[in-house]
């Protein structure tokens, strides 16, 4: 695939992955383009760990799904991230970011704007949303064929300091590589977040794939290769409209039209 169609055409993976193992060749050639990725005076402070193992895996899927229910439960999930949720076309449009919920069961589509809402909390537990949000993500994620997880040496990685910042976007240089490549080979990739937002959880991640106290987890995906006709989670949405380059760039001076 040429780089400027795997640019245009990477998306984030909602759905699930054919059951299929992903190659030793194709795993190899992921840690090998992402290792060609930028990093401060070339220190590579990253480290990846790939998990194929089906019960270390279906055990971080747990958590995942815990912590999707979790997060919305308390009312957290909401609370953060209302501003990004879009309901239809003209919003999307419009505001040219966020995410479109645009697929949800016929039976909550006339609550959609009430359920994505801070006040939702009864309509959420009426039809048991987070637990249909938290039992999509444990079964993506446990079906999964591969999950593929982005350390940092605390070497680096000193959250008060610039090393620290440069190290982030070091990590950032290394998940799009690996993004492309993914695309170009027919795979695809999707964060797993939720465990990040509730440190128990990331602790017991960290702690099950035993990870030393000199790195940090920063990221886990599941990866494995695109089904074009599997069918969409119960819930799901798709972001991938983009503001305008009148929008994002400037000339010479901020506000300055291109
Ligand atoms: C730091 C970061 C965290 C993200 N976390 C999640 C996540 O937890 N789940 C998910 O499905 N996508 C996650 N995403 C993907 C974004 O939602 C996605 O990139 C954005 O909506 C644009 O869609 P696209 O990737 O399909 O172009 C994350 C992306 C970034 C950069």
């Amino acid at each position: 695939m040429d780089l400027f169609e795997a640019i245009e055409s990477r998306r984030t993976t909602n759905t699930a992955f054919l059951k299929k193992k992903v190659s030793s060749e194709h795993i190899e050639l992921l840690i090998k383009t992402a290792s060609h990725s930028p990093s401060h005076f070339n220190s590579q402070p990253w480290r990846f760990i790939i998990i194929e193992d089906d019960m270390l895996i279906k055990r971080i899927a747990k958590i995942a799904g815990d912590s999707m229910v979790q997060l919305m439960d308390d009312g957290r999930f909401w609370k953060q991230y209302r501003k990004y949720f879009r309901f239809s076309e003209e919003e999307t449009e419009s505001s040219g970011d966020g995410i479109h919920i645009d697929h949800l069961p016929s039976y909550l589509k006339p609550f959609a704007k009430s359920i994505f809402s801070e006040a939702g909390g009864k309509v959420i537990s009426k039809f048991r949303v987070s637990r249909i949000l938290g039992n999509d993500e444990e079964k993506l994620v446990a079906t999964s064929p591969l999950l593929f997880v982005i350390l940092l040496t605390k070497e680096e990685y000193k959250k008060e300091e610039l090393s620290g910042f440069y190290s982030v976007i070091s990590t950032g240089c290394v998940i799009q590589t690996l993004w492309l490549v993914t695309t170009g080979i027919g795979m695809g990739m999707q964060f797993i977040s939720t465990p990040g937002e509730i440190p128990e959880n990331w602790k017991l991640i960290s702690d099950m794939i035993e990870i030393p106290g000199t790195y940090e987890m920063m990221a886990i995906f599941r990866m494995g290769y695109t089904d074009p006709s599997v069918k969409r989670p119960v819930i799901d949405w798709k972001s991938s409209q983009r503001k305008s380059i009148k929008e994002l760039a400037f000339k010479n001076v901020f506000g300055n039209s291109l």
